[in-house]
């Protein structure tokens, strides 16, 4: 069905400019909302539970003028009920664009194949974009110019670290990157982050041993040991992954005021403890507020109106 619509379905879908765009839209957007999508409407389809996503976008939507409908699984039964080529061209006569939480990143690779209008990747097995763009956002909001900052992810290389890594790397950042043996990215995604960060003019250290990513980390970002869908390798995972809970002492290393980062929902006392996610350089609650205004900068940006807002 080869045609011209820009989807965002992965974080690697964007370039490095089009990600600094996207945070300037935003950050003006957050500034002074402005009606840029009267009359547009956007679907979300949730195959897995949400809080922030589904209420961001919503939310976001509204603040620009348009409307959003949320459906989710049992309504819809994407691939199963219906097939998924016919949901998205059926959703495609109602609305403008679509954001789609669901499974493996086939599935959303699969309806925006057969989609005429812009598909966002609401979260997959294998990325999670929207909430990258959330988490940069806020740290250009602490730091402003992103280059050469520093940032350390230590957990799974789950679809949160692939988004973020994607994205830090190429925006110019020291980004870093502790999992245990087993757990670590993707390879593709390691050469694709790698290639970013040497034309971005950044740096990407992949290590096993959290201590050595945080020593002097200005961010220290972490999420849950087990995603949805992981749930039987609970207890596996949390053996693994010893030594990696974000708590006062493995924070001692990072630099002083490093920020605090974790998506939500936390597993509180398992990846990250109270203490940490209390602290002072917690930043965790910006980054879910962010998700409104990256989130209503990228529906803008597919839609093509994001040169229009008033900078
Ligand atoms: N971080 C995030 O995507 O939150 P939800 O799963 O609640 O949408």
């Amino acid at each position: 069905m080869g045609n011209q619509v820009r989807h965002l379905l992965s974080a690697a879908d964007l370039s490095g400019e089009e990600i600094s765009f996207l945070l300037d839209t935003a950050s003006a957007l957050k500034r002074k909302p402005q009606p840029l999508l009267k009359g547009k409407h956007l679907a979300l389809l949730f195959e897995k539970p949400s809080l922030r996503t589904r209420v961001s976008f919503e939310i976001g939507i509204h603040h620009l003028g348009g409307t959003a409908m949320s459906l989710n699984a049992n309504e819809v039964g994407l691939g199963e009920r219906e097939a998924i080529r016919d949901v998205s061209r059926v959703l495609a006569r109602y609305v403008d664009i679509v954001a789609v939480r669901t499974f493996g990143q086939a599935i959303v690779e699969e309806y925006a194949e057969f989609s005429s209008i812009p598909v966002i990747n609401a979260l997959t097995n294998e990325e999670h974009p929207c909430q990258a763009l959330a988490d940069i956002l806020t740290l250009k909001e602490k730091w402003g110019d992103l280059r050469g900052r520093s940032i350390a992810f230590v957990g799974d290389g789950n679809n949160v670290a692939a988004s973020l890594i994607l994205t830090a790397a190429s925006l110019g950042m020291d980004t870093r990157m502790a999992a245990p043996k087993g757990y670590g990215l993707p390879e593709w995604l390691v050469s694709e982050a790698s290639a970013r960060a040497a034309s971005s003019g950044g740096k990407l250290t992949l290590v096993t041993d959290p201590r050595a990513a945080i020593r002097g980390a200005e961010a220290v970002y972490t999420d849950v040991w087990t995603s949805m869908g992981q749930e039987r390798e609970a207890e596996r995972r949390r053996i693994d992954f010893a030594g990696f809970q974000l708590n006062s002492d493995l924070m001692s290393g990072a630099a002083l005021g490093a920020f605090v980062m974790h998506d939500l929902p936390a597993h509180r006392g398992e990846e990250i403890t109270d203490e940490v996610i209390e602290s002072p350089g917690s930043i965790i609650f910006d980054q879910a507020e962010n998700r409104v205004w990256a989130q209503a900068a990228a529906v803008a940006f597919l839609l093509g109106v994001a040169h229009q807002v008033e900078r």
